[in-house]
C-alpha cells in the first residue's frame, strides 16, 4: 500500500518512512528540501538496502501532487510538512499560515478528488499551551495558541475536523506529538537543525561536539522539582511508529467519515536539568552549562496522559530517555565525520 509521506525527508518524516517500510507499507516521499537534506536519502537507502520514492516537489503545488496522486495510486497520506520554527513563526506569521494550513486544505480536496481516504496529520502538544492540569488528555481544553505555529497546528486539527463532519469520505487521525527526540540507532539519519538550534537536544549534541561554547538552561525558577522546565520527551522511532499504528487503526474503520486525537508522548516527564545529568551519564562525558533568564513563551511544564494511544490506537512508548540521548550523540558524532 502506497502511503504519501509529506515532509518525509525531514526529521519525524524519514524516520517514519523507515517504519513504514518495515511495517510493510510502500513510502511515497514529497519534500520540498526547504528544511532537511537529501542526504538524508542516502541514509535512508543504506538503513533500508533499497530506494524509496521522492518527489522534490512543495506539497503546495497542486500541479505535482495531481501527478503524483495520478501516477502513484497513493492510498493515504501522512501529513508531516510545515514550518516549524516558534520562534520564526512570530516574526513572519503570514509566511507560516500560508504554507501551513494551505498545504493541508490542498492535501484534502485532492484526496477527496482521488478517492483517497487515509489521512495521519502531525500534530503538537503545543495547542494545549500551559495546562491547568497534569498530565493532559486528549479531553484537556485547548489554549490560545503562544505562537502562529502552533495556531496553525490548531487550525488545521478544526480544518479536518470539519471537513469530516461534512461527511467528506476522509478518515483521519491528529496526532499530537510531545517532545521528538533521539535519532535512528544505526546513526544513519537524525535531527539536522539548520544553523543554531532552538530545541534542547540538538544543542546539547552540538555542545558536546564542541560545536557551542555552552548550554543555557532558559530559567531555573520554575515551580518544579529542580527549578527547571519539564517536558515528556519522546524517542523519535517510537513516534515514528505510532503512525504505523494510526494508519492501521483507519484501515480497521467501517465508516466512511472518521477523526480522532491522541497524544502521542511517553507519559513521563522531565526536566531539562534531568536531561542534562542523563545524557553526561549514558554517554560518559561531562556538559558545559549555566542557568539563564526564561524563554519567552516557555510552559512550565507539559507531559501526556497516554492511556488513549496506548489502549485505543495500540501504542505505547517503549524506548527511554536514556535512548534516546545516547542514539543522538552516536548521530551527532557521525555528523562531525561526514
Ligand atoms: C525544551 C525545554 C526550554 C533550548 C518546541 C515546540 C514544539 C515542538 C518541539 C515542533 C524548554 C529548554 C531549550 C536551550 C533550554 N516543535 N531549553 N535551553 O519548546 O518544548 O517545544 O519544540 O514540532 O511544538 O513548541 O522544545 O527543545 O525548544 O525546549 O533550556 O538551549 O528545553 O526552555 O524548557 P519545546 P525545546
Amino acid at each position: 500500500m502506497k502511503i504519501l509521506v509529506t515532509g518525509g525527508a525531514g526529521f519525524i518524516g524519514s524516520h517514519t518512512v523507515v517504519e513504514l517500510v518495515n511495517a510493510g507499507y510502500e513510502p511515497v516521499i514529497i519534500d520540498n528540501f526547504s528544511n532537511s537534506e537529501t542526504s538524508v536519502l542516502d541514509g535512508l537507502r543504506q538503513i533500508l538496502g533499497r530506494e524509496v520514492i521522492c518527489y522534490s516537489e512543495d506539497c503546495n503545488n497542486a500541479d505535482a501532487l495531481h501527478r503524483i496522486f495520478r501516477d502513484e495510486q497513493i492510498e493515504g497520506v501522512i501529513h508531516f510538512a510545515a514550518y516549524k520554527a516558534v520562534g520564526e513563526s512570530v516574526e513572519q506569521p503570514l509566511k507560516y499560515y500560508r504554507n501551513n494550513l494551505d498545504s493541508t486544505m490542498l492535501l484534502l480536496e485532492t484526496m477527496q478528488q482521488y478517492g483517497v481516504r487515509n489521512f495521519v496529520f502531525s500534530s503538537s502538544c503545543t495547542v494545549y499551551g500551559q495546562p491547568d492540569q497534569l498530565p493532559v488528555t486528549e479531553a484537556t481544553p485547548r489554549k490560545p495558541a503562544q505562537s502562529p505555529y502552533g495556531n496553525t497546528k490548531a487550525i488545521c486539527e478544526d480544518i479536518i475536523r470539519d471537513t469530516v463532519a461534512a461527511k467528506a469520505p476522509i478518515r483521519a487521525v491528529a496526532l499530537r506529538y510531545f517532545n521528538p527526540i533521539g535519532a535512528h540507532p544505526s546513526g544513519l539519519i537524525g535531527e539536522l537543525p539548520l544553523g543554531v538550534p532552538s530545541n534542547l537536544v540538538p544543542f546539547i549534541t552540538q555542545a558536546a561536539a564542541g560545536m557551542r561554547e555552552k548550554i543555557t538552561i532558559f530559567g531555573s525558577d520554575y515551580n518544579t522539582p529542580d527549578g527547571t522546565c519539564i517536558r515528556d520527551y519522546i524517542h523519535v522511532v517510537d513516534l515514528a511508529r505510532a503512525h504505523v499504528q494510526a494508519l492501521r487503526l483507519l484501515d480497521r474503520q467501517e465508516a466512511d467519515s472518521f477523526y480522532d486525537i491522541f497524544n502521542v508522548g511517553t507519559g513521563n516527564g522531565n526536566t531539562v536539568l534531568e536531561l542534562i545529568k542523563t545524557f553526561e551519564e549514558v554517554n560518559n562525558l561531562k556538559l558545559n552549562y549555566a542557568i539563564g533568564p526564561r524563554r519567552a513563551g516557555d510552559v512550565e511544564q507539559i507531559y501526556a496522559q497516554v492511556d488513549k494511544v496506548n489502549n485505543v490506537m495500540g501504542w505505547k512508548a517503549e524506548l527511554t530517555a536514556a535512548d534516546s540521548l545516547r542514539d543522538a550523540w552516536r548521530w551527532q558524532q557521525n555528523l562531525i565525520k561526514k
